[in-house]
């Protein structure tokens, strides 16, 4: 074996970084390596080994304390966590979910959990999410990611070969890639534009003016983006929609824009309901600033905008299995026929309505507040640093918990490595054709952890 196979199959806590390591090592390789694309977001690139998770304190949870809330994640606390933006760590009361309902599984698959428990248990999920968003259960449909909800959505709305997408330059790969197929397969329009030339300079006026330019008389959909990865912009989501709003009163009903937010970056990180955004479908993870169980997501779509969408994937649905053994097309709930079926990891699924509890247990805004105020902490250290570059906006209206940043005369790569390798700080470049240093201050992270960052950012001047 290699060395870097050795790594990558021990069971070594340092297990993500050579796996980080070997992927980019892969992607170096590659075509992709050469646009700068992935390559960043996947990585992390770092050296040395984390020591091993502490235990979380589950016995003793109180969630007025931000150190008891750190407590339940068996994070290792060498390092400071700035990467809400990828992939959870478990809280205790998730884990402890998770097991319970893997236990049952794998004591007699066949049995537990499956049939009419696992439709009382998505149903549970669909509830907590409900509540959390202030929307109705029926009108989620439950994933495993993100990209699965971009995909889904994007590749079953009821469009036509010449109707226009209005999407920009600043997406994710999840939402380009999805409307690349949809153009591909029945000659769906896709139109990119520049929603800002400096995001720290944009403002809300500007960017929903760029968007509702780009409107024409042939556009049925907007797909964009609540929190940009790419710059940590945050795109003012109501005011887009309401501009959306006016446009559509003067249209009939099949040709009313709908307005597609990847809400990953919001949900979670700010104090908002499905109400607040007014958009129509709203595609997101559950296993980045929820830290829900990896693996787990949602999509949700008002009525109106369910109406517009076919399945893509059979669900695993009463309705759906009803309307197979009858001979009739599924009538239902949309949000149950929406949701992709098969067998899932029904523990990791059954396990989210465990981590909208914890987090309701601290208070959405509480959660909300903490990430904003760790994230403008950081934002105003940023700023008086000389070679530092902040390309996310300050303002509470245009960012949320996503900080990007430059450093002169540094690479992103080069800047993240110091920081993993010289001040035990987790942090990661974006993956994208220009990439940016970019922090995730959370729930995990802390004030002081926030002051390491600044200090460390100051060493590399
Ligand atoms: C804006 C955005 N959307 C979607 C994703 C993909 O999320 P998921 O892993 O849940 O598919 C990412 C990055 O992980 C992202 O930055």
């Amino acid at each position: 074996m290699t060395d870097q196979s050795t790594r990558a199959a021990s069971h070594d806590p340092g297990d993500a970084t050579a796996d980080s390591l070997d992927r980019r090592t892969l992607l170096r390789g590659s075509a992709l390596a050469g646009a700068g694309v992935l390559a960043a977001g996947c990585s992390t690139a770092q050296a040395g080994t984390p020591s091993p998770a502490a235990k979380p304190d589950s016995a003793r949870f109180n969630p007025r304390s931000w150190e008891s809330v750190r407590a339940q994640f068996p994070l290792t606390r060498r390092y400071a966590h700035f990467s809400a933006f990828m992939l959870a760590s478990h809280p205790a009361p998730v884990s402890a979910a998770i097991g319970h309902f893997r236990d049952g599984l794998d004591s007699f698959p066949q049995q537990y959990g499956l049939g009419m428990d696992d439709f009382r248990r998505s149903d549970d999920v669909r509830k907590a999410l409900a509540g959390y968003i202030g929307a109705k259960a029926e009108d989620i449909a439950l994933t495993d990611s993100t990209t699965m909800g971009i995909g889904l959505v994007y590749g079953g709305l009821d469009l036509k070969a010449g109707d226009e997408v209005v999407t920009t330059e600043h997406e994710f790969y999840s939402t380009h890639e999805s409307l690349r197929l949809r153009a591909q397969a029945d000659g769906v329009v896709v139109r990119t534009i520049k929603l800002y030339d400096d995001p720290a300079k944009a403002s809300a006026g500007q960017l929903v003016a760029r968007l509702r330019a780009a409107i024409t008389s042939k556009t049925r959909v907007v797909a964009v983006t609540w929190v940009y990865s790419s710059t940590g912009l945050k795109l003012p989501v109501k005011q887009v929609a309401a501009a959306i709003a006016e446009i559509n009163q003067r249209r009939e009903d099949e040709e009313r824009i709908l307005l597609c937010v990847d809400g990953v970056h919001g949900f979670a990180a700010e104090d908002v309901t499905m109400q607040d955004l007014g958009c129509d479908f709203f595609m997101t993870a559950t296993h980045k600033w929820l830290f829900g169980p990896r693996g787990t997501g949602f999509v949700w779509g008002r009525a109106e905008a369910w109406a517009r969408f076919r399945p893509v994937v059979p669900s695993f649905s009463m309705p759906a299995f009803t309307g197979w053994l009858t001979g009739q097309p599924p009538t239902g709930a949309p949000g149950d026929l929406a949701t992709p079926g098969g067998y899932h990891s029904f523990e990791h699924r059954w396990a989210l309505a465990k981590a909208v509890e914890f987090h309701q247990a601290i208070g959405k805004a509480r959660v909300a507040a903490r990430t904003r105020s760790q994230s403008d902490q950081l934002k105003d250290g940023l700023a008086k640093l000389k070679h530092v570059r902040l390309i996310t906006p300050r303002s509470a209206e245009l960012s949320a918990g996503i900080i990007c940043c430059t450093v002169d005369g540094l690479t992103p790569e080069q800047v993240v490595q110091q920081l993993f390798a010289e001040h035990h700080i987790s942090a990661a470049e974006t993956p994208y054709r220009e990439s940016f240093v970019r922090f995730g201050p959370s729930i995990v992270t802390d004030p002081q952890e926030v002051e390491r960052v600044i200090r460390a950012m100051a060493t590399l001047g």
